[in-house]
């Protein structure tokens, strides 16, 4: 597969301390020098769309806590040749901040929810604030963005009787909502290794409640997941199945961290570093080469010669 999706994670800060994601005591955060900054990031971007990248997604951590993001989204945008700018947020701070998103330039936004009740997203997140998510939510669906995906990771015995729930809110409003497999990515994940919710029970559960679920066909902007709708639906409900459905062979992605590190596959190590190259006073057209090599490694890559059980989803953003 051509690489065409480029991965930023623009911090390893996040405001929520989900159960499956890296605890906030544990964290030791980064020095400002180890940091990209933005006109790095925007240079390292245009290098990634140079060599073939299409498409770039801003992660975290949490990006919307990231200074001047907007400021970073309308670097992006002009980004001559990127066809497409999206960002996946925990949505806290999305009610105010969805339309000089739009404005600057993003064309889409997938927000992560696992709960639509107050004390399970206590529980779930450690937090408070299920009501600005829901603000957030909602403002983006009025902010004119191309699509809005909502990303559930279902948890058996946590979250799996919200699945009708959920389902319903596909059917009231224009919203993608994604069901995803939980995986275990590192120890504190691995508690929840008994959690996994399969695809096939999501769906049998939906249907149950509001019948028969109709597959649609691949669109552009499905990603890994499977795309339904259930008849007279505003919107389309998907399943992302890490677990049960293979889907490393498709996979058209690479990472990029908030330090520079690039990383192949999301169970791999980091391969390569872009920051000394963006302070070495080396010209665009080197760097653009330089990052070509970089996806030839990803062409070769396997799957087990990863760090699987290691990945910090909080500073590698999914
Ligand atoms: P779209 O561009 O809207 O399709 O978004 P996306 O699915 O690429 O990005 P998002 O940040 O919304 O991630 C959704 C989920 O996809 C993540 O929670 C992961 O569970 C899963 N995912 C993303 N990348 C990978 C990957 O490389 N491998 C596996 N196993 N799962 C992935
Ligand atoms: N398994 C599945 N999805 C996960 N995410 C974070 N950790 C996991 C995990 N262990 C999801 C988040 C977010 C997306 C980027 O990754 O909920 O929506």
């Amino acid at each position: 597969m051509a690489v065409e999706y480029l991965r930023i994670s623009l911090t390893d800060r996040c405001n929520l301390n989900c159960i499956y994601c890296t605890p906030k005591e544990k964290r030791a955060f980064l020095k400002h020098e180890e940091l990209l900054r933005h006109e790095e990031i925007a240079r390292a971007a245009a290098g990634f769309v140079s060599a073939g990248v299409k498409k770039i997604r801003l992660t975290g951590g949490e990006p919307l806590v990231k200074k001047n993001i907007i400021g970073l989204v309308s670097m992006l945008r002009a980004i001559p040749g990127l066809q497409e700018l999206t960002l996946t947020t925990n949505g806290l701070l999305l009610g105010g901040m969805a339309v000089p998103l739009r404005k600057a330039g993003l064309d889409r936004v997938n927000i992560s929810l696992d709960t639509l009740q107050p004390a399970n997203f206590r529980k779930i997140t450690g937090s408070e604030g299920l009501e600005d998510v829901w603000d957030g939510l909602m403002a983006s669906l009025k902010a004119g963005f191309s699509e809005v995906k909502l990303n559930v990771v279902i948890m058996k015995g946590i979250n799996d009787a919200e699945v009708p729930e959920f389902a319903r809110l596909a059917i009231d409003f224009p919203l993608t909502v994604r069901f995803i497999e939980f995986f275990p990515t590192n120890e504190r994940s691995a508690r929840l290794k008994d959690a996994l919710f399969t695809t096939a029970e999501a769906k049998k559960k939906i249907e149950e409640v509001y019948g028969p679920l109709e597959q649609l066909p691949p669109g552009a902007s499905d990603g890994p997941a499977r795309v339904y709708k259930r008849r007279g639906g505003k919107g389309k409900i998907g399943f992302i199945s890490g677990r049960s459905d293979y889907f490393c062979g498709a996979c058209n992605r690479v990472r990029m961290d908030c330090t520079g590190k690039v990383y192949p596959c999301l169970f791999s190590p980091s391969t390569h570093n872009l920051r000394d190259h963006l302070r070495s006073g080396e010209d665009d057209a080197s760097l653009a080469e330089y990052i070509k090599k970089i996806f030839l490694v990803k062409s070769n890559y396997k799957k087990d010669s990863g760090s699987a059980g290691h990945i910090e989803m909080s500073s590698l953003g999914g």
